[in-house]
């Protein structure tokens, strides 16, 4: 199964070419890392895959439902954040998500049967979508 395709992409930024005609398939369970001198255009391969930057030609495509995190080389770090909470905002989705459910319990107690029972399903689904993507383990890894 692929998790990624990327169809003839290419890019140029004022002129020079960075990127030409690339494809490129991320299979599941595949670890890659991306080597490239300095200026060569891998930030700005990451950064279209991530739909940050627009390519000028070519598809990417996420086939599936997948959740991504990116933490760019170059993070901005905001006084009064830890590099804890930095670093969590690769995740900025689930805790997203962990918020809908607490304010869905608090709902709860106000609600009829059959609201009651549309919000068990809801809150079950995002329980099980967190617990699949190891969102109660983020701490401690
Ligand atoms: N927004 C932009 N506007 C104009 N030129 C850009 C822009 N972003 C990147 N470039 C240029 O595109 C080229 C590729 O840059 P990129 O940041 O993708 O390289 P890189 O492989 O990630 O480099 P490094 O190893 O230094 O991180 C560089 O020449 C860079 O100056
Ligand atoms: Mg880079």
């Amino acid at each position: 199964m692929s998790y990624l395709n990327v169809t003839n992409v290419s890019h140029s930024f004022g002129g020079r070419q960075i990127l030409e005609n690339v494809s490129f398939k991320l299979l599941r369970g595949e670890h890659v890392g991306l080597v490239g001198a300095n200026g060569e255009g891998k930030s700005t391969f990451l950064n279209i895959v991530t739909g940050h930057v627009l390519p000028d030609e070519g598809k990417v495509e996420w086939p599936g439902k997948v959740t991504v995190g990116y933490l760019d080389q170059q993070s901005t770090l905001e006084k009064g954040m830890t590099i804890r909470e930095v670093l969590r905002t690769a995740f900025d989705g689930m805790y997203a998500m962990e918020q809908q459910m607490l304010e869905l319990y608090d709902k709860m107690g106000d609600a009829s049967p059959e609201e009651l029972d549309k919000m068990m399903n809801t809150v079950g689904e995002i329980q099980s979508e967190l617990e699949h993507n190891g969102f109660y383990s983020l701490d401690s890894k």
